[in-house]
């Protein structure tokens, strides 16, 4: 079996971690780069996030290119709220003495896919989609290359996390998003309509607490200040794992149940800013994912990540 490479576009965030170890302990799975976007936390934090978090796994083999510093019109809007101010709080991670690429990761993107065979790259983005959009506007002849964008961000028929209308990773930079709908890349996305069903409860970090590695020990100690935030804004049993979601997907696509339809991103007004919604009448442009198996799901991250 051919492993399934992709790009993972992140702005680490506790949840983004958690992505980013089950993607190195899925043998289904090769990350060929990290490519990295202001969002959770400003740059260079996410970028050194990034850094850490392979180093931590021992997987420095794997390239980091800094991407953009902020949304391509709006001011960036962080979430320290949430992850802390670091990002990735709750776990102390040992120090990495490596760097990122001299490449902008915009470029990377550019360059990687420029060399694939057509409908040959994967782009998993799990932030605001500033570097994939600025990359289909530098270079509309990515768009052939692409076999699918798999992102996690919007909310279409549950409350948003930003706003009451908008997820943060489309509130941040919904111009991008815009951009991203309307290319024509083959586009899966992962809503809070789905990741507020698959909920970190209790009973899985304390499954994954149990396999004592130095990631797992990261892992619980990032997930239990993560889970506070939303926990105790929605009164719910446990934390959405929004980003695992994604590579989830790519593991196991029958973990997932969605439908095809037209979306589409508020952009111009403030009071609808990052608000998706789906669009009837419209040619289709994305698939939505919408439910997910929970229990499979849990099960798949926690003896993944447990494994690493
Ligand atoms: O709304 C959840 C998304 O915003 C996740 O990607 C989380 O990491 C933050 O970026
Ligand atoms: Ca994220």
């Amino acid at each position: 079996m051919t492993a399934r490479s992709f790009i993972l576009d992140t702005d680490p965030g506790q949840d983004d971690a958690i992505a980013l170890f089950l993607a190195l302990a899925s043998p289904e799975l090769q990350v060929d780069a990290v490519t990295t976007v202001a969002g959770n936390v400003p740059q260079p934090l996410v970028t050194e996030n990034a850094l850490a978090l392979l180093s931590l796994c021992n997987r420095s083999d794997i390239p980091v290119y800094r991407g953009c510093e902020r949304p391509m019109l709006r001011d960036l809007y962080t979430a320290e709220y949430v992850h802390g101010p670091r990002g990735i709080d709750g776990s102390e991670l040992p120090p990495t003495s490596t760097s990122p690429e001299k490449q902008h990761g915009v470029d990377a993107i550019i360059e990687r896919c420029l060399q694939a065979e057509d409908g040959s790259v994967t782009l998993c983005p799990v932030g605001p989609l500033t570097n994939i959009a600025m990359a289909l506007i530098k270079e509309p002849n990515i768009v052939p290359k692409i076999r699918e964008i798999v992102w996690m961000g919007g909310a279409f028929h549950e409350p948003g996390n930003t706003t009451n209308l908008s997820e943060f990773n489309a509130y941040v930079d919904p111009h991008a998003a815009h951009v991203v709908f309307t290319a024509g890349a083959p586009l899966t996305i992962f809503p809070l309509d789905v990741t507020h069903k698959a909920l970190m409860l209790p009973e899985h970090v304390d499954r994954l607490e149990a396999f004592d590695t130095p990631v797992s020990r990261a892992a619980v100690g990032m997930l239990r200040f993560y889970e506070r935030y939303d926990v105790d804004k929605y009164d719910i049993p446990g934390a959405p794992l929004h980003d695992p979601c994604v590579v989830a997907y790519l593991v196991d696509p029958t973990l997932f149940v969605g439908h095809r339809t037209h979306v589409a991103i508020g952009y111009t007004d403030e009071t609808t800013i990052g608000n998706t919604s789906e669009v009837e009448g419209m040619e289709a442009n994305a698939t939505i994912m919408t439910d997910v198996d929970a229990e499979r799901f849990f099960d798949l991250v926690v003896t993944r990540v447990g494994s690493l």
